[in-house]
Order: structure tokens, then C-alpha cells, then sequence
């Protein structure tokens, strides 16, 4: 037992949430729980973005003030986590009065350790990014290869830190596993971008206004990114509640896509080495989702809204559907289509076809049914599904965790379909009837247990139907079955 703090990328809000962000919650939500059942003291973060150009933009056209647009769009984000069944222990929005407080400290602390100084700078600034970009990654027609927008020539004076005195340190954290980078190839990509040698970075802006001032010059704001990525200690009271931000930091995981890994394996680390705090123990960087295999993007009409898919089909089928087919460190396509076939078959067909038929031969053949779910829980099989779990768990392996699960369906299947409950019942044997009933029963703790992290709304159902006397199978089906 120990402490465990995972955090997520705090997301832009000029657009609502997508199945890319969504995904990344439910991950982090899942192991959040999973830490939790083990007796862990868990602390898990998300929240929003809410400073530069981008969104400054974004709320004159909604003619709205920056704050009235971020207030609105970041309840957005709080609102689906909560129809997702994901509960952040916290949410942090980098436009609270908290969040500034820590970041201005922050960067005294910063500029007290020496690594920054002053210089005129020119450079291409793309505002799709909130990032410089290098004349060698535009597109043939000078565009932003992402964002298809062209870059602005930015002249101005800033301030850099410097982030290549920190080469070697990182090089050697992150070799010798001290700074943990997953998966592999992810690792390697980092390793490479340092030995291709870095540069020092600009840390103020000159014509941004809606960011954080620099506490020591007022003609400056704080680039976004750098205040972004200080939510991490700011939400766990840097600077103000130092007891509990002790408690919490470092970070053991924090999760993020892999479009963001320089910012969080080379950045990061090196301004946490400037201020001499730990640095976070692990970054885990998942792939992208294409949807039928075309990357997701408002023109294309393609964005899958993880509400909608909710109401569809339950925000716990939506977090097993996300979670289920692609291994959590890949690309992958999703599709409406596959969504449905993978409904059908596994939950429908599946787990609540099992409950429904374990429950409806006890009610049948044993109505005095005498075991209870507490002692099942201690018994040993429970316990090594539970191992399983965890072992994928620990590696981010979520699909085979589920795999692993949905094993355990099957032979619960199979069991029926071998020991024919309903001819041991025929032919009065009683003693073997009574034992396959407990067995079934059995299984179904079992599976109920190491689901809840993934499923806790049914994982919740299926306990309530299990110790609710007498046994009885669902009035409804737990999962209907979908039109393909
Ligand atoms: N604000 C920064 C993060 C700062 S963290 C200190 C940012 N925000 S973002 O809104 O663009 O969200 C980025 C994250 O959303 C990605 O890292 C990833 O976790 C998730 N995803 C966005 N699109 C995605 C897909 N198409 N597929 C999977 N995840 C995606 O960058």
C-alpha cells in the first residue's frame, strides 16, 4: 500500500471533448479505481487549458470575454467525465486563481536558479500548436503540416531557459530507468531528439495577453505550455500547501498522448531539475485514433462525441469499446460498425447473457441459495483473476486485462455448457447440481470484482443482483442487443 498519483493532460477547450480525450481519461479513471481496490491512496488529476492566442480567439468569435468563453467550455469537459463515470479526485483549470499563484511562484523559483536570460528572438509561430516551429517541418507550401495553417513570423524579445545545459542529466535518468518513458519506442524517440542536440527555449510571449504574467517583467505573459504543464504541481498545492504537495509529488504516472511527449519527457523534466523537485516517475504516451481509418477532424465530419456514444450505449460500454481492441501504446481505428459487432457480442451475448443465465438457474433449481458474495470474495480464484488484472494493469495493458476477463466468461460458459445444470436437476443429482451452482455463482464474483475498475456502474448491478435475497435474474437485460 502506498500513495498513487496520476494525472492526464489538462485539455484545450476552444472545442468540446472527443473520443481522443476521452480516452485518455477513462485510462487514467481505470487505473485510478484499480489502485484504490489495492489499497492504494490514490490522487488522480485532469482538467483544462484555458490561456493563449488560440482561446482568446476562439472567445471574441463566441463574443464572449476569454473568462466567460473558458468558464463555459471547461464545464463541458467536467460534465462528459461525469457521464463517462470518470471521477478525477481533482479538476484544475490553469485560469484559477490557485493555478496562477503556484505558476508565479513557480517561476521566481525559476528564474532564481540562474538558467534563464534574456535575447531576441525570431521564429515561426504556429497557433494551432501554441509552439514554435522549425522552417524544415513546414509543408512544401510553407503550411503547418497539422494544423494547415501558416505560421506567423514572430520577432520579439523573450526570455529562454536554458534547456540545453540539461542533456546529459536527462539522458542518464531516462537510460537508467530512474525517469521511466513507455512504451519503448517512445523512449527511444525521446532519446534521439536529445542526442540530435537541444536548444534553449523561449519561455515569455510579448503580444499574448491572456496568460499568466511574468513576475518579473510586465511587458511579458508566461508561454502557455510551460503554465500548462506546472498544473501538475500546482493542483497538489505547490508553493502554498506544502504538507500536501509532499504528500502527492512526485508524480508516479502521468499519462499522455504521443503527440506531446517533448513536452513531457524533455521539458518537464528539465525545469522540474532547475527548481529541484523530483522528477515524475513514469510517462506512459498512448497512440492516436483514426475513425474509419481517417484522422478525426471537424471538416471531415468524423468526430465521435463520447456523449452521444454514452447515451447510445451506456458509459460503461463505452469505456469497455475504447479500452477493449487496441493495445493502449498503438494507433488505432475505431468505427461505428465494429463498436456495435463488439456490443453484441461481448456484452450482450457475453457477460449479460451469462449473469441472466447463472442467476435464473439458481432462482430455479436453489432458491435458498446459501453463499455469500463477501466470503466468495477471499476464495482463491477470485484472487488470481485479480493478479492477472493487475499484472496487465501495472504494464497500461488495458486489452489484455479485458481479454484476461472475458476468458474467465468464457469458461464460466463452458462450465454450463459441460455440467448441463439443468439434466443434474433432471436426474436428481443434487450433491453435483448444488456444487455447479455455487461454482457459477463463483465465477460471477470473480468476474464482477476485477470488471469494477473498467465497468463500475454494472460491476455495481451485477453485486446488488448477486446479494440481494432471494437470488433473482435482472427484470431487464443488462445489456440489450444493438442492430448491427
Ligand atoms: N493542453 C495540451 C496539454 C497540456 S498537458 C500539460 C494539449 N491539449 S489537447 O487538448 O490538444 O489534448 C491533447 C491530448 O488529447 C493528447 O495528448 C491525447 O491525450 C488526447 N488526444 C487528442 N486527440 C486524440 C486522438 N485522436 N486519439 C487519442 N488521443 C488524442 O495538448
Amino acid at each position: 500500500m502506498g500513495k498513487y498519483y496520476l494525472t492526464t493532460p489538462i485539455y484545450y477547450v476552444n472545442a468540446k471533448p472527443h473520443i481522443g480525450s476521452a480516452y485518455t481519461t477513462i485510462a487514467a479513471d481505470v487505473l485510478a479505481r484499480w489502485r484504490r481496490q489495492q489499497g492504494d491512496a490514490v490522487f488522480f488529476l485532469t482538467g483544462t487549458a484555458e490561456h493563449g492566442t488560440k482561446m482568446a480567439e476562439y472567445a471574441k468569435s463566441a463574443g464572449l470575454s476569454p473568462q466567460q468563453f473558458v468558464d463555459q467550455q471547461s464545464h463541458l469537459f467536467e460534465q462528459t467525465w461525469q457521464k463517462l463515470n470518470i471521477e478525477p479526485t481533482d479538476f484544475i483549470r490553469t485560469s484559477e486563481k490557485r493555478h496562477e499563484e503556484a505558476v508565479t511562484i513557480f517561476f521566481t523559483k525559476l528564474k532564481e536558479s540562474g538558467m534563464i536570460y534574456e535575447k531576441d528572438y525570431e521564429g515561426l509561430y504556429c497557433v494551432g500548436h501554441e509552439a514554435f516551429i522549425k522552417e524544415s517541418e513546414l509543408t512544401d507550401e510553407g503550411l503547418c503540416p497539422d494544423h494547415k495553417t501558416k505560421p506567423e513570423r514572430v520577432r520579439e524579445k523573450n526570455w529562454f531557459f536554458r534547456l540545453s545545459a540539461y542533456s546529459e542529466t536527462l539522458k542518464e535518468k531516462i537510460q537508467s530507468h530512474t525517469f521511466r518513458i513507455e512504451p519503448a519506442e517512445r523512449r527511444n524517440e525521446v532519446l534521439s531528439f536529445i542526442e540530435q542536440g537541444l536548444d534553449d527555449i523561449s519561455i515569455s510571449r510579448q503580444h499574448v495577453s491572456w496568460a499568466i504574467p511574468l513576475p518579473w517583467d510586465h511587458e511579458q505573459t508566461i508561454y502557455v505550455w510551460l503554465d500548462e504543464l506546472f498544473n501538475y504541481c500546482s493542483a497538489i498545492g505547490y508553493g502554498t500547501h506544502e504538507a500536501t504537495f509532499r504528500q502527492w509529488w512526485p508524480a508516479d504516472l502521468h499519462i499522455v498522448g504521443k503527440d506531446i511527449i517533448k513536452f513531457h519527457c524533455i521539458i518537464w523534466p528539465a525545469l522540474l531539475l532547475a527548481i529541484k523537485e523530483e522528477l515524475p516517475r513514469r510517462v506512459f504516451a498512448h497512440g492516436f485514433f483514426t475513425v474509419n481509418g481517417h484522422k478525426m477532424s471537424k471538416s471531415l465530419g468524423n468526430v465521435i462525441d463520447p456523449v452521444e456514444l454514452a447515451q447510445e450505449y451506456g458509459a460503461d460500454v463505452v469505456r469497455y469499446l475504447l479500452l477493449r481492441d487496441i493495445p493502449f501504446g498503438n494507433d488505432g481505428d475505431v468505427s461505428r460498425e465494429r463498436m456495435t459487432e463488439r456490443y453484441n457480442a461481448d456484452l450482450a451475448n457475453g457477460l449479460g447473457n451469462l449473469v441472466s443465465r447463472i442467476l435464473t438457474m439458481i432462482e430455479k433449481y436453489w432458491p435458498d441459495f446459501a453463499f455469500d458474495y463477501a466470503t466468495m470474495q477471499t476464495r482463491p480464484g477470485v484472487q488470481t483473476l485479480q493478479t492477472t488484472v493487475s499484472i496487465h494493469l501495472e504494464s497500461l495493458a488495458f486489452e489484455k486485462a479485458l481479454l484476461a476477463i472475458w476468458e474467465t466468461i468464457r469458461l464460466a460458459d463452458e462450465r454450463i455448457e459441460t455440467t448441463k445444470p439443468w439434466q443434474l436437476a433432471k436426474e436428481n443429482k443434487t450433491t453435483e447440481l448444488l456444487k455447479t451452482l455455487e461454482d457459477l455463482y463463483e465465477y460471477l464474483v470473480i468476474i464482477t470484482e476485477a470488471l469494477s475498475p473498467f465497468m463500475p456502474q454494472t460491476s455495481h448491478t451485477i453485486r446488488t443482483l448477486l446479494t440481494t435475497r432471494p437470488l433473482t435474474k435482472p427484470a431487464t437485460p443488462l445489456f440489450g442487443r444493438k442492430k448491427a
